[in-house]
């Protein structure tokens, strides 16, 4: 299969985020393993939007999140859900957008080019079953509408496991 990765600059955030929504279902078409799809996800992230040092996936399991596929520098493995901006997201099951990670406190400091970042839950049958992380070095990097964006994309990639 050939993709095309989207072409971040020259477009406003919300059409990027429109045409990752075509190329996620591409992506994961005719797939229903969520290992596989989540791995093809977060390399299409990361390659795709601008100003990020790390994407990936942690996925509940007995109360932590453990580290799924991601891209970027080795992540710690287990994060007590409750805790950093991971555990706070799922724990809470909403969207967590932290402009200066350096101020959110407990913050769990994996790379340390992270100024920002955003986790997004991912709920299925209105369960939590991970969420996904993205970081970036810059500071106050996302914004609602990638947390619109990012919402849309992790939906097709749950829905895509059913
Ligand atoms: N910063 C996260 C930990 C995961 S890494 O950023 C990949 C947190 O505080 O939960």
């Amino acid at each position: 299969m050939t993709l095309q990765v989207a072409e971040s600059r020259s477009t406003s955030k919300s059409d990027l985020y429109d045409r990752l929504g075509a190329q996620v279902s591409a992506l994961l078409a005719g797939e229903r393993d969520l290992i596989a799809n989540a791995a093809n996800f977060s390399s299409l992230i990361f390659h795709s939007l601008p100003d990020l040092n790390w994407a990936g996936f942690y996925f509940e399991k007995n109360g932590e999140l453990v580290l799924g596929p991601f891209q970027g520098r080795p992540a710690c493995v287990r994060i007590t859900v409750g805790q950093g901006v991971c555990g706070t997201a799922a724990a809470k099951c909403v969207t967590t957008i932290v402009p200066n990670v350096h101020e959110f406190p407990g913050h769990i400091a994996c790379d340390s080019a992270s100024n920002s970042e955003i986790v997004v839950p991912l709920m299925k049958d209105e369960k939590l079953i991970g969420v996904l992380d993205l970081d970036s070095p810059i500071p106050g990097r996302f914004d609602e509408v990638d947390a619109a964006g990012l919402n849309h994309l992790v939906s097709l990639l749950v829905e895509t496991t059913r």
